[in-house]
């Protein structure tokens, strides 16, 4: 294989305020001066795993603009090959973000060129994919898009997905995950009505009867949960201070698809995964908060005793 991860999924410029609070509807507040930040779910997936040394490639869609071109700079900065960007036919995605003391987000997202990035995309691809050992992808981009990606992977390959936004999945594509990685929320939206339990045990139990190899349910401070056919275990989170959580759960599965690749078992993999996405929530910003293999060894070290279930 020529790249260890190959990512497919959105492009963003993130338009982010500080916020004390969120404005109810009717209401206007102040917020801090406006920061754009390179962004979007398959963009900062690529970065963070190009910056802890993984050979990662981007198949994307940004428009022929501003935006674009500091998504492409980023990308090339991180050592992502962006041989896949596609340029044009919309402008770049945005996604319009609040960020409030306690670090937590609120996101919308316009897709513009993500929207347009087709099937057609995927075949015109099918040498980067069949180069790639773990492709993963979100749901930034249309599902149509995601199910043509498994349908072009190489023999042996992995595919890994975070389903975010959330919506309901066909059967194709939760047979061909290993993992699909999810909150509480879209584990619910991807369960839609079905009675599943109130545990996150219960939720990838009822999640792997669908198809999916394995499964990771994040718990956010509390970890997350990793479950196959084989049975569940528990991957304690890392106790950092939150400055600005956008991102982390990107960084978390770039990092988890990245040690699966190279061979790790699916609860280390977490484990280290966990140290990734704890990383960075200490900084701001998606892509800027990344860190280096060296910077996650040094978060394990710096203080043993800070890892807590
Ligand atoms: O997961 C964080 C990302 O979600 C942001 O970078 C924003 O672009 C949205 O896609
Ligand atoms: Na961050």
């Amino acid at each position: 294989y020529d790249y260890d991860l190959l990512v497919v999924g959105s492009a963003n410029a993130d338009l982010v305020i500080g916020v004390e609070r969120r404005p109810a509807a009717g209401e206007t507040v102040l917020g801090s001066d406006l920061a754009v930040h390179p962004g979007g779910k398959g963009a900062n997936q690529a970065v963070a795993a190009a910056r802890l040394g993984a050979r990662t490639a981007l198949l994307a869609r940004v428009g022929d603009d501003a935006h674009g071109r500091l998504l492409l700079d980023s990308q090339r900065a991180a050592g992502v090959d962006p041989v896949g960007v596609l340029v044009g036919g919309a402008p770049t995605g945005v996604a319009l973000i609040t960020v409030d003391p306690s670090g937590d987000n609120s996101i919308v997202v316009s897709p513009g060129a993500n929207g347009r990035l087709t099937p057609e995309d995927v075949r015109a691809a099918a040498g980067l994919l069949r180069a790639s050992r773990v492709v993963s992808a979100q749901l930034e981009i249309p599902l149509e898009t995601v199910v043509e990606a498994v349908r072009n992977l190489a023999p042996g390959s992995r595919f890994v997905l975070n389903p975010s936004p959330p919506r309901p999945l066909p059967e194709e594509l939760l047979r061909a995950c290993d993992p699909l990685i999810v909150n509480e929320h879209e584990a619910k939206v991807i369960l839609g009505g079905e009675e599943a339990g109130d545990s996150p045990e219960d939720w990838a139990r009822a999640l792997l009867a669908h198809g999916p190899r394995s499964v990771v349910v994040t718990l956010g401070a509390e970890g997350a949960l990793v479950a196959s056919a084989e049975g569940a275990t528990r991957v304690p989170s890392v106790k950092v201070e939150a400055v600005d959580t956008t991102g982390a759960g990107d960084a978390f599965t770039a990092a988890l698809a990245w040690r699966l690749g190279s061979g790790a078992s699916l609860a280390e993999a977490a484990a280290y995964a966990a140290r990734v996405g704890a990383a960075a929530v200490t900084k701001r910003g998606a892509q800027e908060s990344y860190p280096t293999a060296e910077e996650v060894d040094a978060l394990c070290c710096a203080d043993p005793g800070a890892t807590a279930s």
